[in-house]
């Protein structure tokens, strides 16, 4: 029911992406009724502004979410996993951030420009996923593609930004980077080796199979999302020393013939999507300009003439915006326009 008022409870509020929920709650003039901030003890008397007052930041405890109608969930997967079952006894809806609950069959996996529809099947445990940041913005542009040629097959390679690892990592890498500049040694402490001035392919857990855990979330939640298990998906996943925003390198073979002069006007009459493709110009996604921003910028886009029916094309979008806090913020919205 447009124009109901929300109780909003934000869970890891004092982290990278739940500061972020907070600042796209403000900027989408989400209707908030009540907003309630929460983080572990540690936390308890700091303070965070919203819509220009200033808010105590609250122990997540399990009683936390009596009274609230969606609470917003970025504070890591064993929180989730603990917290998220109480918030939706007590009747608040969870949209979580973490891989906690992502393939359960029993809760939907949602990009609002993709599966909206999904959304629905909230009620059967009471929270919604929001997929992992890598996935998201490759699910953006692959729905369309997916849609009107059919996906085989999608070899996806990354170039991922500290801030997904959260605040301290952001921090590791300003502090290697400085210290390197100026001849001094420095110490790895999130990351098994140096991030600064290097290339980590080594995000997440590695798996008996080789392949990191991050590389089969980008499989199977790719899959889950666009609702086909038939598309083969793999993945490489790298960590390099960008602060904000994910690239990815995408090569997509199709079932039907497809071109990239048609993929490209297919991509710009995409919602949600914004093509960067002038090379001539020297113009493509770059890291840069999709911080701080919400849309899931694609170029590069080009026939790939090694196989029958592909393309390549360069996706980058601002991982802690629509990688994480505005497509949990964007879920929000449709459940608290169409659902509450
Ligand atoms: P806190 O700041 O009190 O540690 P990031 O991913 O940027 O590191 O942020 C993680 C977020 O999750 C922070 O808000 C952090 O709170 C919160 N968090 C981590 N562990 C817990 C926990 N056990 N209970 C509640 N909040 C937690």
């Amino acid at each position: 029911m447009p124009g109901k008022k929300i109780n909003v409870a934000v869970a890891g509020a004092t982290g990278a992406v739940g500061n972020q929920m907070i600042s796209c709650l403000e900027e989408a003039d989400f209707p908030v009724q009540s907003i309630k901030l929460l983080a572990s003890a540690r936390s308890v008397g700091r303070k965070l502004r919203f819509k220009g007052d200033l808010f105590a930041v609250e122990e997540l405890k399990e009683n936390s979410f009596k009274g609230m109608d969606i609470a917003l969930f970025s504070a890591g997967g064993g929180t989730s996993e603990r917290y998220a079952p109480h918030a939706a006894n007590d009747g608040c809806v969870v949209v979580d951030n973490s891989s906690a609950w992502r393939m359960d069959p029993d809760v939907p996996l949602v990009v609002p420009e993709v599966n909206p529809h999904a959304i629905a099947q909230y009620t059967k445990k009471g929270i919604i996923a929001n997929p992992n940041c890598s996935t998201i913005q490759l699910v953006v542009a692959l729905n369309p593609i997916h849609k009107k040629y059919g996906i085989q097959r999608v070899v996806v390679s990354t170039y991922q930004a500290v801030s997904g690892t959260g605040k301290k990592a952001i921090d590791e890498l300003f502090d290697q980077t400085r210290a390197l500049i100026n001849f001094l040694n420095c110490e790895n402490k999130v990351y098994p080796h140096r991030i600064a001035f290097n290339c980590l392919p080594h995000i997440d857990t590695f798996m008996p199979n080789g392949y990191t855990k991050e590389e089969i979330k980008m499989v199977n939640e790719t899959r889950k999302i666009l609702e086909d298990d038939t598309i083969g998906v793999t993945a490489t996943t790298v960590r390099v020393p960008v602060f904000h925003s994910h690239s990815e390198s995408v090569n997509v073979e199709t079932k039907d013939p497809i071109s990239a002069q048609e993929v490209r006007s297919l991509l710009e009459n995409t919602p949600g999507i914004k093509v960067v493709d002038d090379p001539e110009n020297n113009l493509y996604p770059l890291a840069t300009e999709a911080a701080g921003q919400d849309l899931t910028l694609v170029g590069r886009i080009r026939d790939d003439d090694s196989i029958a029916n592909g393309i390549n094309m360069w996706i980058v979008a601002d991982n802690i915006r629509k990688g994480a806090a505005t497509n949990a913020v964007q879920i929000a919205r449709v459940l608290a326009d169409n659902y509450l």
